[in-house]
């Protein structure tokens, strides 16, 4: 098949384009010089130009805290950019995947939620996410909506990374215990994507790495596997005041019958450092 990725520069992205090539599908990225999502025009020539069969919209504004102050510019990219490129794969016959977010529930739930489970942003981030899976739903029937979570992935800024260079820094962290989500890794991600757009199970899919834990969890198991010595302190979300409000349990999980499942976030992680390590080593 040929695959068209969008926002192919981002951590998923280009996790998202080496898995489709892996795979054996004809593979183009565009990074967001390249094609920005935000103009209609420009995605719809691009598509006719490329006639893919299927287009995975990597492409997103993903600062959770900067989207609080500036939710109009957040819902541009997240909500009419990804309506733009879902009518533009719809245009030329291809399905389209949209990556969404657990920030779309509100997390009282107290266990991990499902597909059907209603939706409920806190933040500004999360309604725009939200935004985006209706804004690709309405514009092509074709549509899968990939809800994962706290995703790390090698080039990326994420929390892995932020937890490494804090220890080296300073030998001790403050992280958050109070919210409790399913770190996962964009390589196991991209390749459960790849897998699901060799079917025809459209709608949301919630694909997400096994288990959960909290942030400190998550914090404590990179030092153990990282084997770095660094104290980890506990703070309440309350304590931290980041402007985003996030939800405290939001653990996803598939009710789905043919449900494409991801390794536990342990093995993640795991798998993770050891491919951080060889590519050190390569350089
Ligand atoms: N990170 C997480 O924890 C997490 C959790 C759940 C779901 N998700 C979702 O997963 C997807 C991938 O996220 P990620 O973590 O890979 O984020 P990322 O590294 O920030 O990648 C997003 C990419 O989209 C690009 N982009 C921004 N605005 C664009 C536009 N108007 N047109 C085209 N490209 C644009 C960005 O380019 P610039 O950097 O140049 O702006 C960036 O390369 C997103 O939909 C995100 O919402 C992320």
């Amino acid at each position: 098949m040929k695959v068209l990725v969008t926002g192919a520069g981002g951590m998923l992205g280009r996790d998202v384009v080496l898995a489709a090539g892996n795979a054996g599908h004809d593979v183009v990225g565009f990074g967001h010089t390249e094609l920005d999502a935000t103009d209609a025009s420009a995605v719809s020539s691009k598509f006719k130009l490329e006639r893919p069969d299927v287009v995975i919209n990597c492409a997103a504004w993903t600062d959770v805290d900067g989207a609080e102050e500036a939710e109009d510019a957040a819902l541009e990219v997240n909500g009419a950019g990804s309506g733009n490129v879902a009518a533009a794969a719809a245009a030329v016959g291809a399905s389209v995947v949209y990556i969404s977010s657990d920030y779309v529930f509100d997390g009282s739930k107290g266990a991990p939620y499902v597909e059907t489970d209603q939706t409920a942003p806190l933040s500004a981030y999360g309604r725009t996410k939200l935004a985006g899976e209706d804004a690709t739903a309405a514009a092509n029937k074709r549509h899968f909506i990939v809800r994962s979570a706290w995703l790390f992935g090698i080039g990326g800024s994420n929390f892995v990374e932020t937890m490494l260079r804090l220890a080296a820094d300073h030998g001790e962290v403050l992280v958050v215990r109070d919210q409790v989500g399913s770190p996962t890794y964009t390589w196991h991600l991209a390749h459960g994507i790849v897998r699901l757009i060799e079917g025809v199970e459209f709608g949301i899919h919630h694909m997400a790495a096994a288990g959960a834990c909290s942030w400190y969890e998550f914090a404590r198991e990179i030092f153990e596997q990282a084997k770095v010595e660094c104290k980890v302190l506990s703070a309440t979300t309350d304590m931290l005041g980041r402007p985003a409000p996030r939800p405290a349990y939001s653990a996803l999980s598939s009710q789905r019958e043919h449900a494409i499942e991801l390794p536990a976030w342990q093995d993640g992680l795991a798998a993770y450092l050891a491919q951080r390590s060889a590519e050190r080593e390569a350089v």
